[in-house]
């Protein structure tokens, strides 16, 4: 097998040349960048640096103006552009977002199931009659849920409303809803936002263990510099909606055009955590 071709198949999403305006503001411009499978990738950058705007690109809440996706998570090649944002989920990208978005006035275990559906492919007569395909689709959704209930460790907040749990506990329904598509991209935008410096530090287990024992690729956007460094393989730093480098933490910390874009004359950012 040619380099080229072992190249492709480590692929999981390619985003090449991504743009797009808003207004006046030219939010994402020119972005290229790969995720490969198995792999934690990360976009950094100051507040409105483009990060969620490219997340919003990949589940198709918006078209971008130039460039294309391309999904290579199922048999052939897939331009994620010219896919509806409900069949994101079925392809297996899932996402949390900046905001926690859940239902409120459900328990946890409801959320999960409400993730689920995606994957339960059963008509409308067959789930009247709830027939053995439909019985299936119900018990397979309940152990994947109980399954992620225990990986990140919410036995005790199962039968709760999420209304009442305290944040840091959302943030992991959040991260939990999301991981019952059993999807193989992950996207997770700003997953320590919020946290406390323990809670940060159990939010870096969680996508270690997404990573490393369910075989799922994350793409984040994260600011806790910490965190990036202990999970992510690879990291793109961005900043007025351009990509100023792509490199292992490390190299992305200490790149010249990183380090000025974010403080202008500190030496390296590995201090840096977002103020909220
Ligand atoms: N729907 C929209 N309409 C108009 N402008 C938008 C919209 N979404 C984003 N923008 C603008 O695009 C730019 C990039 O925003 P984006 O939310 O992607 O930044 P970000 O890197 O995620 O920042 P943060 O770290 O604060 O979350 C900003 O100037 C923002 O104001
Ligand atoms: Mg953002």
């Amino acid at each position: 097998m040619s380099a080229t071709v072992q190249a492709q198949g480590d692929l999981l999403l390619s985003a090449s040349n991504l743009s797009v305006r808003f207004g006046g503001v030219l939010a994402v411009n020119g972005v290229s960048f790969d995720v490969r499978r198995g792999e934690v990738f990360t976009l950094i950058g100051p507040n409105g640096a483009g990060k969620t705007t490219v997340f919003n690109l990949i589940s198709r809440i918006y078209t971008p103006s130039t460039g294309e996706i391309t999904w290579h998570g199922g048999d052939a090649p897939l331009k994620l552009t010219q896919q509806p944002p409900h069949a994101m989920a079925a392809l297996g990208i899932a996402r949390t977002f900046q905001n926690i978005e859940l239902f409120e006035h459900a328990t946890v275990l409801q959320n999960l199931l409400v993730g689920r559906h995606v994957h339960r492919r059963t008509g409308f007569w067959r789930e009247m009659l709830f027939t053995g395909a439909t019985r299936r689709a119900e018990v397979h959704a309940r152990e994947t849920a109980e399954r992620v209930i225990e990986l990140l460790d919410l036995q005790h907040h199962r039968d709760s409303l999420v209304a009442g749990l305290p944040y840091g506990v959302r943030k992991v329904v959040e991260l939990a809803r999301a991981l019952c598509t059993e999807p193989k991209l992950l996207l997770l935008d700003e997953p320590s936002s919020g946290l406390n410096v323990e809670e940060t530090a159990d939010m870096a287990f969680w996508i270690q263990d997404i990573q490393k024992e369910l075989g799922v690729s994350v793409l984040m956007v994260e600011h806790d510099m910490s965190l990036v460094s202990k999970v992510s393989d690879r990291v793109l730093a961005m900043n007025q909606g351009e990509v100023l480098a792509t490199g292992t933490p490390r190299e992305v910390q200490t790149d010249a055009k990183v380090v000025e874009a974010y403080l202008g004359s500190v030496d390296d950012v590995s201090s840096l955590r977002r103020v909220a």
